[in-house]
């Protein structure tokens, strides 16, 4: 398969660099990295950008195949183990440990969640929140099979339920970049938290999405629809820090991993981001077409490399 030249309907280069969410009217359209086919007999009421995740869990069929694809890539995500590393070391710099009263922001169906909870028994206990009512309910189920401590609980990133000081750490992963108002989230967690406590947000950088399909201008083109319209706030991390200090946050350490996607997940993502980006015009149908064989060629042969970068900022409250 030889380089060809894509057909660009639009310049990327002229398009908005600040992402506002894909598919404002696809209620089962899940945000980041959840490649499914966009349904065209799915509802079109508008959900927030914000909700589009929850939507995705909780406002499609039981048994549709777009619904059990939100679990299954917050799931693939949560095993990349690049991407644990960076949970690792949050748990390091936040200092969180037996005792301590962790917030899990956004926790989605507690699979994190559920780790911290073991790891500050006995003593204390983990709350995770999210919008998502399919999601807390998983992860009460897995709460309650596993007989850790923790609650879950359905509620708003940007308007916590909690009592201000109420934590001693709080923490938000992948999550900031779906929200309407990622700074009232953040303001948010840092009111609940109690002055010396400590706060962790990880969340990637979407221009840092990289794939080694050969004919960069394609790729080029793909890349940047996707950062331009995956989700709300993809650049958002570039910003992270100065909201931080703004809020009183100190000691503010930031380390980042360059997060190598495994072969499936790359497959899936990078044949899906090819299709949204032909589906609005951006590449052609000829280019679309080549961008899918080639992921899948390339996945064929395990030659397959992607990768984003995500950043780990962690800081102490007052
Ligand atoms: C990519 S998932 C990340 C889940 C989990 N933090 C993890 O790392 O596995 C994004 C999560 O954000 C949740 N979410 C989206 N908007 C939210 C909001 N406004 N308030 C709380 N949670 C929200 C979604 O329901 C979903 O569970």
């Amino acid at each position: 398969m030889g380089p060809v030249e894509p057909t660009l309907a639009a310049s990327p280069a002229t398009a908005p660099r600040t992402g506002r969410g894909r598919d404002r009217n696809d209620r089962c359209a899940n945000a980041y990295a959840t490649p499914v086919p966009r349904p065209a007999a799915m509802p079109s009421s508008a959900p927030t950008p914000d909700r589009r995740f929850a939507a995705a869990s909780s406002s499609c069929p039981r048994d549709s195949p777009v619904r059990s694809s939100a679990f299954a890539t917050v799931s693939s995500f949560d095993r990349l183990p690049l991407l644990r590393e960076l949970k690792a070391l949050a748990i390091e710099r936040t200092r969180t440990g037996p005792g301590s009263r962790v917030l899990d922001v956004g926790c989605g169906f507690g699979l994190e969640t559920l780790r911290l909870a073991r790891r500050v028994q006995p003593g204390a206990a983990v709350t995770g929140v999210d919008l998502s009512a399919d999601f807390v309910a998983e992860g009460r189920r897995r709460v309650a099979a596993e007989g850790v401590q923790a609650a879950l609980l359905r509620a708003d990133a940007q308007h916590l339920p909690f009592a201000d000081a109420s934590f001693d750490v709080a923490r938000i992963e992948r999550v900031l970049i779906y929200l309407d108002d990622p700074w009232a989230a953040l303001r948010e967690m840092v009111r609940v938290i109690r002055p010396g406590g400590t706060v962790a947000i990880i969340a990637p950088d979407f221009d840092t999405n990289t794939v080694n399909v050969p004919d960069t201008a394609l790729a080029r083109a793909v890349l940047a629809h996707e950062s331009d319209t995956a989700v709300v706030h993809g650049l958002l991390v570039r910003d992270l820090r100065g909201h931080l200090l703004d809020l009183g946050v100190r000691d503010v350490e930031i380390a980042s991993r360059m997060v190598v996607f495994d072969p499936d997940l790359a497959a899936q993502y990078f044949t899906g981001i090819g299709r949204s980006a032909g589906a609005a015009g951006v590449i052609d149908e000829e280019a679309t077409a080549r961008w899918v064989a080639t992921i899948a060629e390339l996945r064929r042969t395990d030659r397959l490399f992607a990768a984003i970068g995500y950043y780990l900022f962690t800081g102490r409250v007052g």
